[in-house]
């Protein structure tokens, strides 16, 4: 999604400005541009592709400026060309927006009819040109942003500069993101804390509706009828979080290595170790007498959902409706209003989990919120936060957060499991003890299976074509397994359940057709070796993912078998998720893709 950044300041805002947008390249990106005020006229620099070209157009044409704005852009309507670059330039004014103006079509009609002219093909340039109508129209700026805002449909944050005041910047905020940062005799504003995290940790952020004008001495924020509203200012944790890729490539491979230490920090903040028994964080909704769960969410964090609908429904008897957000949010579910609803999200800004939630606000259900980020829109808009704790997660391809929902929604079924009287103390002392045994565990499966996947990734990379099988909580990893390396190989690739084998996709087996098998040895595990029997028997080469008790009971031949450690079926998922996860980070390594930043992906989709 797109970044948005602004200084009004005392000293020179063009670096900094391109500094603050590389804390939000992770978001994704496909060209950038910044814009400053000097002496009442404004400049700009724009470039497509990388910060990097911006930089080079700068260090070429500095712009100096103490007051500036800046973006990077992720294309919604129009190519990515410098042209549709952010800042757009009206009449005096310039505007970055992030988000989606719904309404843009007929605005830009009725200005075209007044006599506009447009240079672009974007939404965001509609917002410009309507405020530059409202202007010539004699409203003063203050009057017309809110004109223009009441106008105006979708969602979105902007930032706006206005050549009549040479000091102040103007903002809004109704969906995407935006963050107020205050300093001394300067105020910054930005998509998120990260990216203000070098000039404040002091934050304040907007809610859907505000607008807000800011100046050196402060910032005046507004409601959309234009009445005065006060918000927290709370101090970010963003700026405690070192950004960076240590000694890593990438930060995929480094949130990969990253996890037993920051599983280890989930653990800590849900589970009581000396009591042996999930702490009461993880119980911070009573689940005595909810009757029925609902789990929404999107990619990967839906996938986390569906694993912990299998664990909700074994070790709290609770049933459960998990479903995609983009499909749930429409689906008018009748739900009771005792029911409870979790929503979870690394970015806690996703459009459709947002919607989700709202909906079942609506309905009067618990909402819980399993997110990574505490200071989010999914997070504020809950009853009760859980925090999965996995530190900034910058690849866009989500690996840490996905093992610590996990390990998050695996406290959260216990604690369930417990208040509804149907597991004992016994059971739930052995499942923590398990959960506990995890970053030990992790840092060993890590180090074991790093070459074998290494090897294995040189042979998929060539591949056009994957198939990912698994029964039980295998299943939903192997829909994530597949998820990972479609979205940063470019390789084609589905996760299935084992079971449908025989029911279409054994039609496509053939020798060119590699199988990931993931399966412990489990309840499930005979029935998995012979839908491997019917796969080797049509010349599919199989990856098998098993642990030593499986690799024993199995002698197929194979193109790779992995084996890992033999652990409770509570933890499979976590455990299993490593290989996947290095498998697909190696092939894209090989491939040669984008591995942080993927083609048209981005980490946050702020935008249905
Ligand atoms: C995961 O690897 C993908 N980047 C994507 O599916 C992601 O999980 C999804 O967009 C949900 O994002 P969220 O967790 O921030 O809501």
């Amino acid at each position: 999604m797109c970044g948005i950044v602004g200084i009004v300041g005392s000293e020179a805002v063009a670096d900094r400005l391109v500094d603050a947008l590389k804390r939000l390249e992770y978001r994704g990106y496909d060209s950038a541009g910044v814009a400053t005020l000097v002496d009442g006229k404004l400049g700009r620099r724009r470039a497509e592709g990388k910060l990097v070209n911006l930089e080079r157009r700068l260090a070429g044409e500095p712009l100096a400026g103490t007051i500036g704005i800046a973006h990077t852009r992720w294309a919604t309507h129009g190519a990515p060309t410098e042209n549709n670059a952010h800042p757009h330039f009206v009449d005096g004014i310039a505007i970055v927006h992030n988000g989606i103006i719904e309404n843009f079509a007929e605005i830009k009609q009725e200005l075209i009819a007044e006599g506009a002219t447009f240079q672009t093909q974007t939404d965001t340039e509609v917002a410009g040109q309507l405020l530059a109508r409202l202007i010539r129209d004699g409203m003063r700026p203050k009057e017309a942003m809110q004109a223009m805002l009441k106008r105006v449909t979708g969602a979105y944050a902007l930032a706006v500069l206005f050549e009549s005041l040479p000091d102040t910047i103007m903002a809004a905020r109704n969906g995407p993101p935006l963050a107020i940062g205050h300093g001394n005799g300067e105020m910054y504003l930005g998509s998120d804390a990260i990216a203000l995290a070098p000039f404040t940790n002091e934050i304040t952020y907007l809610t859907d509706g505000d607008w807000a004008v800011l100046t050196r001495d402060g910032v005046a924020i507004f409601d959309g009828e234009g009445r005065v509203v006060s918000r927290p200012r709370t101090t970010s944790m963003a700026a405690a979080f070192r950004v960076d890729k240590g000694n890593h490539r990438h930060f995929m491979e480094k949130e990969i290595y990253e996890q037993p230490e920051v599983i280890s920090h989930a653990l800590s903040a849900y589970i009581d170790f000396i009591g042996n028994k999930v702490s009461p964080a993880a119980t911070a909704i009573d689940f005595s007498g909810v009757p029925s769960l609902a789990i929404s969410a999107c990619g990967t964090a839906y996938l986390a959902g569906v694993i912990g609908k299998y664990w909700f429904e074994r070790y709290a008897r609770l049933p459960v409706e998990a479903d995609v957000a983009s499909e749930f949010r429409y689906r008018n579910i009748p739900l009771p209003k005792e029911a409870a609803a979790f929503f979870i999200s690394q970015s806690g800004e996703t459009a459709d989990t947002l919607a989700s939630l709202r909906y079942c606000r609506e309905q009067g259900l618990t909402i819980g919120a399993v997110v990574n980020t505490r200071e989010s829109t999914i997070a504020r808009e809950s009853d009760a936060i859980f925090p999965i704790l996995a530190g900034p997660e910058i690849g866009v391809a989500s690996t840490k957060a996905f093992t610590c929902q996990l390990t998050v929604l695996a406290a959260m079924a216990i604690g369930a499991g417990r208040m509804r009287g149907v597991l004992s103390e016994a059971e739930e002392q052995a499942l923590v003890r398990h959960l506990a045994e995890m970053p030990r565990l992790m840092a060993s499966v890590l180090r074991s299976v790093q070459p074998q996947m290494e090897g294995l990734a040189r042979e998929l990379s060539r591949c056009r074509d994957v198939l990912y099988l698994g029964r039980g909580t295998s299943y939903p990893l192997a829909m994530e397994g597949a998820l990972k390396l479609k979205e940063i190989s470019y390789i084609h690739a589905e996760g299935y359940a084992a079971g449908e084998l025989k029911h279409g996709p054994i039609a496509l087996i053939d020798e060119n057709m590699p199988v990931i098998v993931i399966a412990p040895y489990d309840r499930f595990f005979e029935k998995t070796v012979s839908n491997m029997q019917e796969v080797a028997a049509r010349g599919g080469k199989i990856v098998f993912i098993t642990d030593e008790k499986g690799a024993s009971a199995c002698d197929l031949a194979t193109l790779a078998t992995i084996v890992l450690p033999s652990v409770d079926e509570l933890i499979q998922p976590m455990i299993f998720s490593l290989p996947i996860q290095l498998l697909a980070y190696h092939t894209a390594v090989f491939m040669g893709t984008d591995v942080d930043q993927p083609r048209n992906l981005a980490k946050s989709v702020t935008v249905e």
